[in-house]
């Protein structure tokens, strides 16, 4: 299962989402971090110390990613594989495992946690590049995941509600807006909830810098009980670390734990639909073609694509393999 943290800048999404990568990593045999803000900061917020393997961005190698998933699909001919591209029966994919050739060569490790970097724009991007053109490896690579309802993928997302304008907004199985009690935090969720009520079975809260039960009755307020998985205090321990206390890292993950414990029971309580997630890729697939990727490429870029594709499909051929 997907899960992504989202919200108003500075709210606590890099600071929630590395905690929640930390406690998850203590539970289960393996969690794969993605960074998928622009501006990276997971990695710093992860606070490893171990981390190995060469530190790679995505964004910069999108093209290698895209090469790599393409596999030994016909269907395509000469036509360009963009981020939205349904994969086809031939495609190669991706397990969430260290061991995965594509994880294995991007990813940095620590212990059970690998973690994927989007990357930051570099002096070339300026005036060419958007921070949906950086996310197409990521859209590539999570509709080419073939993650199980016991594997756990967590990312850190980028400010605000852009990712409801990419195929990335049903790309998680779970959305998690991380709230401070103030209005415009409140906002950004509601503001994600009116364009995209349709993710909104999947899309929940977490109260942060709750200094007083007003600060979280705020929030009850405007985003509704039911939402909301739980509130962690303004914390002085995080202070104490920030300013070199590196002890204090354990305290402020205790005042973390129990709202990650709801958050971890309710994203195991979801189940991946395989087949509305591709009929939601095919048809955003369409959409962006007619919007501006046929002009852009000169070609019909979702004509002819495999139909006789499903997740199940695959998934199934997967499972006869490894009991053969
Ligand atoms: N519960 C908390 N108690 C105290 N400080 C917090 C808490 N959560 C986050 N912070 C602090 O708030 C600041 C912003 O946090 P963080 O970088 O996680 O936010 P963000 O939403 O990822 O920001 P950006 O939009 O820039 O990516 C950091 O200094 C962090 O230490
Ligand atoms: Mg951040």
């Amino acid at each position: 299962m997907r899960i992504a943290f989202l919200g108003k800048g500075g709210a606590g999404k890099t600071t929630t989402s590395a905690g929640f990568i930390r406690y998850v990593a203590k539970k289960k045999p393996y969690v794969l971090a993605i960074d998928a803000d622009v501006n990276a900061h997971l990695r710093g917020a992860l606070h490893l110390s171990d981390l190995t393997g060469e530190a790679h961005e995505l964004g910069d190698v999108k093209e290698e990613i895209i090469t790599y998933l393409k596999g030994e699909r016909e269907d395509l001919g000469e036509l360009t594989m963009v981020g939205t591209t349904p994969p086809s029966l031939k495609s190669n994919f991706i397990d969430v495992s260290a061991n995965d050739p594509l994880i294995k060569k991007y990813a940095q490790n620590s212990g059970n946690i690998s973690l994927l970097t989007v990357g930051t724009y570099k002096e070339s991007d300026v005036g060419g590049a958007c921070y949906h053109v950086k996310l197409t490896g990521l859209q590539s690579f999570f509709h080419h995941l073939l993650d199980k309802d016991s594997d756990i993928v967590v990312a850190d997302t980028t400010a605000g509600t852009d990712n409801v304008a990419t195929s990335l907004s049903f790309a998680y199985d779970m959305n998690v807006f991380v709230v401070e009690p103030t209005k415009k935090s409140v906002q950004v969720y509601l503001d994600y909830l009116a364009v995209a009520p349709h993710l909104a079975d999947r899309t929940y809260v977490i109260a942060n810098k709750v200094d007083t039960p007003e600060d979280e009755l705020f929030i009850i307020k405007h985003v509704g009980q039911d939402r909301l998985l739980g509130a962690v205090p303004q914390s002085r321990h995080l202070k104490r670390f920030e300013q070199g206390k590196r002890e204090a890292l354990d305290d402020f993950m205790k005042e973390q734990e129990v709202v990650f414990e709801k958050v971890l029971t309710t994203l195991e309580s979801k189940k991946r639909d395989w087949q509305d997630y591709l009929t939601r890729l095919r048809t955003t697939h369409t959409k962006v073609c007619r919007d501006w990727l046929d002009d852009y490429f000169g070609q019909k870029l979702d004509q002819g694509l495999d139909q006789e594709f499903s997740y199940e499909k695959v998934l199934a051929n997967k499972k006869t393999l490894t009991t053969v």
